[in-house]
């Protein structure tokens, strides 16, 4: 396991599991797994619809809470809710945060950040995310803030390296955390079948899915792949026995097509701010 340093000092594992789209018995199950196989960051969010279960899962694990880096989102139609950082540490069965992030930045943005920033000086929150946050939106948030995010969690993987936003990041020590780093559930296949990552998966005698969570881990991002297979969530944490060559991570690049599977517009994000998320009861 390794461990990035945040711009605030906070230690953060640059491996964890993600649990979009598992449902409260999955996510459960998913996070239990991990926890017994020496994972140590856990990524959730209001909208997955299943922090209630993530939490049950944490504590029937036995794990210290001050081992675990626990992150969480706030859903777009929280954000005018003044209590949503309570009614998120009450549905996890936590009394504080590791890493909390403004999802999506709907037209409210500022109003969450500026209660996730509140709950960060009183210690309930250790760092503060944004998610999503790219051109303008980014701009907007430097401009307008003293106190910057520790992280940004945006889509990334080999085919949309985020070339960009990583010159913004960089320059102001921002994490980058890749959300769908194996491409996202649905469309890992492009990926872990092209010539490039199966030709590396021979070459070190590892699975496709590792090759390409160790390529996050070695371009220095924080990688959660989803997943809700035991064979799967053991394979992603043992990547810390090899390292890609300088070559092989130029192979790797050769990937890059810019193609993203999310395209965020102001219009999608006016719309995204009326879903509301399911809680378990
Ligand atoms: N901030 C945001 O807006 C946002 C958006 C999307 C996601 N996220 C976060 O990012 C996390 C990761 O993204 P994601 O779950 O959408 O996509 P992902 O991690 O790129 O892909 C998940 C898919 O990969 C498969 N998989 C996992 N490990 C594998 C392996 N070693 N070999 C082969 N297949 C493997 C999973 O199947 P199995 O279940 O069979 O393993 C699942 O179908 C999410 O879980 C969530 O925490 C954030």
């Amino acid at each position: 396991m390794e461990e990035l340093i945040l711009n605030n000092g906070i230690k953060m594992p640059n491996v964890g599991l993600g649990t979009f789209r598992l449902e409260p018995n999955d996510a459960y199950n998913s996070v239990f797994i991990a926890l017994k196989n020496g994972y140590k960051m856990l990524d959730t969010a209001n909208i997955y619809g299943n922090e209630k279960a993530v939490g049950r899962a944490i504590k029937d694990s036995g794990i210290k809470r001050e081992d675990l880096f626990l992150s969480t989102k706030i859903w777009a139609s929280e954000y005018n809710n003044p209590n949503a950082v309570q009614n998120t540490l009450d549905r996890l069965g936590v009394d504080y945060i590791d890493l909390l992030f403004v999802h999506r930045p709907t037209p409210k943005w500022r109003e969450v950040y500026r209660l996730i920033l509140d709950a960060y000086k009183k210690g309930i929150v250790r760092s503060i995310g944004v998610s999503n946050f790219e051109g303008r939106y980014m701009e907007a948030l430097l401009k307008e803030f003293d106190i910057l995010p520790q992280v940004n969690q945006v889509e990334c993987h080999p085919f949309f390296p985020q070339e960009k936003l990583r010159e913004t990041l960089d320059a102001k020590d921002i994490k980058l955390m890749s959300w769908a780093p194996l491409c996202g559930r649905g469309r890992t296949l492009e990926l872990l079948n092209s010539n490039q990552v199966q030709t590396l998966a021979k070459k070190y005698n590892k699975t496709p899915g590792q090759i390409v969570t160790k390529w996050h881990t070695q371009m220095g991002f924080i990688v959660i792949p989803g997943s809700s297979s035991e064979k799967h969530i053991i394979e992603n944490i043992s990547i810390f026995d090899f390292t890609l060559s300088k070559e092989d991570m130029d192979l790797m690049a050769t990937l890059n097509n810019g193609k993203r599977k999310d395209h965020q517009t102001a219009f999608s994000l006016m719309l995204e701010q009326r879903v509301k998320p399911k809680y378990e009861k």
